[in-house]
């Protein structure tokens, strides 16, 4: 494959110009209204800026249920949700506009535009909050908001309560019940729409672009910080400007280490590096993993185990489907891996009471997968009244079985030792079934050594 081309400036614009609409917006604020009681309020916090070190801080990213509920990227915000509201249902308070902030850090919305651009009905300086929340609480019977999330905004919730206890008027109220906001809300985001799945099929994309890059310039003497570097460019210039989470790199028997971040070693002739990493797209996760020779060619112990992963990872996708619970693609990954122990003399025995007795966790030690979204490890139930829960269409979960053979552990035969190997992809349930979003990079074996001959340039 040749390099690809930089792309122009209006195509990197294009790109960056994908986001979700008003309207959808405005509909999951309609729908998070019709789960609330009448009468009641809802209180949900941004994000605010965390210091690095010193006065440096990191790059600033929005809390994923404000995002979802405002769109609005801003640190030092509070969005409020007052359903029957006549002046205004959804009011945002956010930091007023500022010459000389904005000459050193850039623009600021100010609560004048973000009523047009966000579609928000009211909106305040951040600096009035004090005197405008305790009235939007007074006379609210329910109060929802994410208690215990953020130790500093739970008390500034208590004081605005408190505000209206200690008021002389005699008719003001304070709620009497508060509501844990998150289990509707998180309910709602479990869904993804459609341009949630084009947003979240462009993280994808970025991400696949990046892997097949790293297949084909990987060699023996590289570190594994370069090949992150490589990933992270290609990333970005698809425009997934962040990576979704710290990237994982691991050569050899780093591979065993499930958050192997350190990335810091050199990549040797003969072993395997596993690399776990992901784009962020428009605050929308991709959660990606592929395992290749560093050398291009597999050694034969390491197939053998490739094999076993690879055929886990196919039975669980292929019950992912309406219908079927969340766990049967777990169940149906580590009877195949439980199987393949039994194939490679580590595991001995009746494969069904192996599996019972999940003989398996000690090298296999996660679950298969996890619900995928704004978040890597996205909100949403995996259980519902003690019953797994059952996939319906636009759920988007992972798929990541893994083996993982540390060099210490000396029961398993000393040809796999320091072997770790996880395959992960990204699936959507559809109507039909399941479309696995990351489709795009190589999986089997064979795919895998034919890309990485074809090498950097070809
Ligand atoms: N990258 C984290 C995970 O696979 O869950
Ligand atoms: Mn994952
Ligand atoms: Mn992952």
């Amino acid at each position: 494959m040749s390099r690809q081309k930089q792309p122009t400036r209006s195509q990197v614009k294009r790109k960056g110009a994908r986001k979700i609409g008003l309207d959808e917006y405005r509909r999951r604020r309609r729908e998070l209204m019709a789960m609330m009681e009448a009468g009641s309020i809802a209180i949900v916090a941004g994000a605010t800026e965390k210091y690095r070190n010193a006065d440096v801080t990191y790059p600033f990213r929005q809390d994923s249920d404000f995002h979802y509920l405002t769109g609005f990227d801003e640190p030092d915000a509070v969005f409020v949700l007052v359903p029957g509201r006549a002046h205004g249902e959804s009011i945002l308070f956010c930091r007023e506009r500022d010459d000389e902030h904005e000459r050193w850090h850039g623009d600021i919305t100010g609560p004048e535009r973000v009523m047009q651009l966000h579609g928000m009905d009211d909106a305040f300086p951040l600096s009035d909050i004090d005197d405008i929340l305790p009235g939007l609480i007074e006379g609210r019977t329910r109060l929802y908001y994410a208690m215990g999330q953020d130790r500093d905004f739970d008390v500034q919730v208590i004081d605005w309560v408190k505000m209206i206890d200690s008021s002389n008027d005699p008719g003001s109220e304070p709620p009497g019940e508060f509501v844990q906001l998150e289990q509707y809300l998180h309910e709602l985001r479990l869904f993804k729409s459609a341009a949630e799945i084009e947003l979240m099929q462009l993280a994808a994309d970025a991400t696949a672009r990046g892997h097949i890059r790293i297949m084909q310039c990987v060699e023996p003497g590289m570190l594994e910080y370069e090949l992150e570097a490589e990933l992270t460019h290609e990333f970005a210039m698809n425009g997934a400007r962040s990576a979704a989470y710290p990237s994982i790199v691991g050569g050899g028997n780093n591979a065993c280490v499930l958050h192997y971040i350190r990335n810091s070693d050199v990549l040797c002739d003969g072993d395997l590096v596993l690399v776990d990493a992901g784009g962020e797209y428009e605050n929308y996760a991709c959660d990606f993993t592929r395992t290749f020779p560093v050398n291009g060619r597999f050694a034969e112990p390491q197939a053998r185990v490739y094999e076993i992963v690879l055929e886990a990872q196919a039975a669980a996708i292929d019950r992912i489907a309406p219908g079927n619970t969340w766990n049967e693609p777990h169940e149906a990954a580590m009877r195949v891996i439980t199987r393949g122990l039994i194939s490679l003399g580590i595991l001995e025995g009746d494969p069904e009471t192996l599996f019972t007795e999940a003989a398996y966790q000690p090298y296999c030690m996660h679950k298969t997968g996890h619900w995928l979204g704004l978040d890597v490890h996205d909100v949403g139930d995996y259980q519902v009244n003690g019953e797994w829960r059952v996939f319906e269409e636009g759920m988007v979960t992972t798929v990541e079985p893994g083996l993982y053979f540390p060099a210490d552990l000396l029961q398993v035969p000393e040809c796999y030792r320091g072997i770790g190997i996880r395959i992960e992809d990204d699936v959507l349930v559809t109507r039909a079934g399941n479309r696995v979003l990351t489709h795009a990079v190589p999986r089997t074996i064979q795919d895998i050594e034919a890309l990485m001959a074809r090498g950097e340039g070809s």
